[in-house]
């Protein structure tokens, strides 16, 4: 148990970096929390009009959720991956370096998922694209893809996993609840849009 806390922290650690925020901040593009919707994720660093930052900000935000479960993994066991993966996850969501009040944790959700399965990584990724091909919509798009998560697993054979990814969409739903109100009453904006 010790040892899993150990990874619990590494995990959190690693999430808790905002990205987004940073490379707003280095690149010269303004406080985040005074564009759009106000989150640090790729799909509002985007709204700055820098699509080389939302890009960045989409890898390494991921990359975190990634790297956080592959080194649990090789150096300890595959439960330590899931426990670095959910906290890396809930580093992203309630970073201690913003006051806990981080982001989505979309990106992350992904490359968690990516480097715990990725077959259902990859089924993700293409349910968000499909989603957003359609809608043109991020939130809608981050929705279907964390929902998909837990089906996903089950259907690719990864029934070990199940928990944590419906876990993981229970948060990526809560984190939404203002988009969700937006989307229920059809104001949500379209991918790349400047309003939040
Ligand atoms: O990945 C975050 C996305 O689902 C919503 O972002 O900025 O439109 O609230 P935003």
């Amino acid at each position: 148990m010790p040892a899993l806390m150990i990874w619990a922290v590494v995990g959190y650690l690693l999430g808790s970096i905002p990205f987004g925020m940073v490379l707003s901040k280095l690149m010269g593009l303004g406080n985040l929390r005074e564009i759009g919707s106000g989150n640090i994720g790729a799909t509002n660093v985007l709204r700055t009009g820098s699509k080389k930052a939302a890009a960045l900000t989409l890898i390494l935000d991921g990359g975190k959720g990634a790297v956080a479960v592959l080194i649990a993994r090789a150096m300890a066991s595959e439960d330590a991956a899931q426990v670095a993966g959910l906290m890396a996850f809930l580093g992203h969501c309630y970073p201690v370096w913003l006051k806990f009040k981080g982001g989505k944790g979309v990106a992350t959700f992904l490359g968690l998922m990516l480097a715990l399965a990725w077959p259902v990584g990859i089924a993700c990724c293409l349910t968000w694209l499909a989603t957003a091909a359609v809608s043109r919509i991020s939130s809608l798009s981050a929705l279907v893809a964390a929902a998909s998560g837990a089906v996903w697993m089950l259907v690719l054979g990864y029934g070990s996993a199940v928990v944590l990814a419906g876990l993981l969409a229970v948060i990526v739903f809560a984190r939404h609840h203002e988009n969700i109100a937006r989307l229920r009453v059809g104001t949500e904006p379209k991918i790349g849009a400047k309003k939040g």
